[in-house]
C-alpha cells in the first residue's frame, strides 16, 4: 500500500546522508568527548565540528551553542534556567507546552506570567508584549513559528522590545530551524531552542543558543560538560546527527530549496479550498513556515478524517489533545478565536524535504472524496445549507 508522510511538523525522517554521518559514532568511534586519550579526541573533534555546523545555521559563535536532548529540554532551561520566584514572565497563549507547562510550574512557584493573546491570524501583536512589561519582568518567551498553524510571530520586533527594556528574551525555533533563515542577532534573542527531530536528525537530541553572558543556571547537576550549562556525557550520535541536518538545512536554506516545499504546500491548500465546500485555512495572511498548511473542514470530526485518510496511506493530523477521553480542541486554535467544532474540524499537513508533487497528487486524490463520505455519514452536515 503506498503511504505518503504529509506530518512532518510532529517528527521527520532521518535523512539517508544523516545516518551515515552518524553511524561510526555507534561503533569505530565510540570514545566519550571527555576522555583525553584517542579515542575522546575523535568524538571530541566531531561534536566541536557538529557545533560549528549547528552556529552556521543559527548564526552565532560555536561558544554559544548548548547540546540538549531537544526541544522540550531546550524550552525548559530558558524558563527554569532565568526565572526565579517573584520574576514576572511574558509569554502567549499560543506557545508549545513545553513553555506553557513550564510557565504553569513557575506559576505555582511564586512567579506572575502575562499570556499575551494572537489574533484570528494567530500573531502576537508586539505592542502586547510591550504593554506587559513590569519592572519585575524577567523573561519573554514567544516562539518563532506555531508548530500548529506554521505562522511566523513578529520576533524580530519583539527582540527590540526587549532589548530596549533590559528583559531576557527566549524564542522556540523548533519549527522555524531549516524552514526558514535564522540570525540569532538579527531575532535580538538571548535562547532559542532547536529539535533536531523536527528537521531530519534524530529524535532525542537537540540545541539551545545561549547568548553570550546570559546568566542561564542548570537544570541538570553533573559533570562541567557544555561548559557546566548542561551535565551528562554527550550523545555523540545524536550530536553527529543534528550538525549534518544543520549543514544539509543551512544549504537548502541558502539554494532557496525551500520555494519547491511552499510551493507544494499552496497547491495542497488552493486544491483543497476550490474542491471542498465549507473549508478554510487557518492562519491565512499571517506569514508562515513554506510546509505547514492547517486547514478546517467544517462539519467534521478532524479525529475521524484522520483516521480515514490513515487507512488511505496518508497521514497527516490535528492539534486535538485527547484528554480523559474527550477530544479537547487545540489551544492553539482556540486563541485564535476559532469555536471548539471548528478547531476539531482541522487537519495540520506538514510537509518535509522527502515528499514529491506525485504526493500532492495522491493527498488530493483522497483527501475531497473522505470529507465527502464523512460528511454525508455526519448528523450536523446539510449539504443544502452550504451550498447555498
Ligand atoms: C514548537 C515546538 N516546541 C517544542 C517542541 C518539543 O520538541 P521535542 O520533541 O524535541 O522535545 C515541539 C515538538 O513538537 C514543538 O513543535
Amino acid at each position: 500500500m503506498r503511504r505518503v508522510y504529509f506530518d512532518n511538523n510532529a517528527t521527520t525522517p532521518v535523512l539517508p546522508e544523516v545516518l551515515e554521518a552518524m553511524r561510526p559514532y555507534f561503533t569505530e568511534h565510540f570514545g566519550n568527548a571527555s576522555s583525553i586519550h584517542h579515542h575522546g579526541q575523535q568524538t571530541r573533534a566531531a561534536v566541536e565540528h557538529a557545533r560549528e555546523s549547528v552556529a552556521a545555521l543559527l548564526g552565532c559563535r560555536t561558544g554559544e551553542v548548548v547540546f540538549t536532548s531537544g526541544g522540550t529540554e531546550g524550552d525548559n532551561l530558558a524558563v527554569f534556567g532565568l526565572v526565579g520566584a517573584g520574576d514576572h514572565v511574558i509569554t502567549s497563549t499560543i506557545e508549545h507546552h513545553a513553555v506553557l507547562n513550564s510557565c504553569k510550574r513557575l506559576e505555582a512557584m511564586g512567579c506572575e506570567i502575562t499570556y499575551v493573546p494572537v489574533d484570528g491570524r494567530g500573531l502576537v501583536d508586539p505592542d502586547d508584549v510591550r504593554r506587559a512589561l513590569r519592572s519585575s519582568s524577567k523573561l519573554i518567551s514567544i516562539m518563532m513559528a506555531n508548530n500548529e498553524t506554521g505562522v511566523l510571530q513578529p520576533i524580530e520586533e519583539i527582540g527590540k522590545i526587549t532589548a530596549d527594556a533590559d528583559v531576557y528574551f527566549h524564542t522556540d525555533a523548533v519549527q522555524a530551524a531549516g524552514k526558514v533563515p535564522i540570525e540569532v542577532k538579527r531575532i535580538g534573542c538571548d535562547l532559542l531552542s532547536i529539535s533536531g527531530h523536527k528537521m531530519h536528525a534524530p529524535q532525542g537530541i537537540g540545541a539551545i543558543y545561549v547568548g553570550k553572558g546570559t546568566l542561564l543556571q542548570p537544570m541538570l547537576y553533573g559533570g562541567s560538560h557544555e561548559r557546566s550549562r548542561r551535565a551528562g556525557t554527550e550523545n555523540v550520535p545524536g550530536i553527529v546527527g543534528l550538525g549534518k541536518a544543520a549543514e544539509i538545512a543551512k544549504a537548502a536554506l541558502d539554494h532557496g530549496d525551500l520555494v519547491r516545499m511552499a510551493e507544494m504546500r499552496d497547491r495542497i491548500q488552493e486544491k483543497i479550498l476550490a474542491d471542498v465546500q465549507a473549508t478554510g485555512v487557518n492562519g491565512e495572511g499571517a506569514p508562515r513556515v513554506p510546509n505547514t498548511t492547517n486547514i478546517h473542514f467544517d462539519y467534521i470530526e478532524g479525529e475521524a478524517l484522520v483516521i480515514a485518510l490513515d487507512l488511505k496511506g496518508l497521514a497527516v493530523s490535528t492539534g486535538a489533545a485527547c484528554s480523559s477521553g474527550a477530544i479537547e480542541p487545540s489551544h492553539v486554535l482556540t486563541a485564535m478565536g476559532l469555536s471548539a467544532d471548528r478547531a476539531r474540524a482541522s487537519l495540520r499537513f506538514s510537509l518535509g524535504k522527502e515528499n514529491t508533487p506525485d504526493d500532492v497528487d495522491f493527498a488530493l486524490s483522497l483527501v475531497p472524496e473522505t470529507v465527502t463520505r464523512l460528511r454525508e455519514l455526519s448528523p450536523v452536515y446539510n449539504k443544502t445549507a452550504i451550498s447555498t
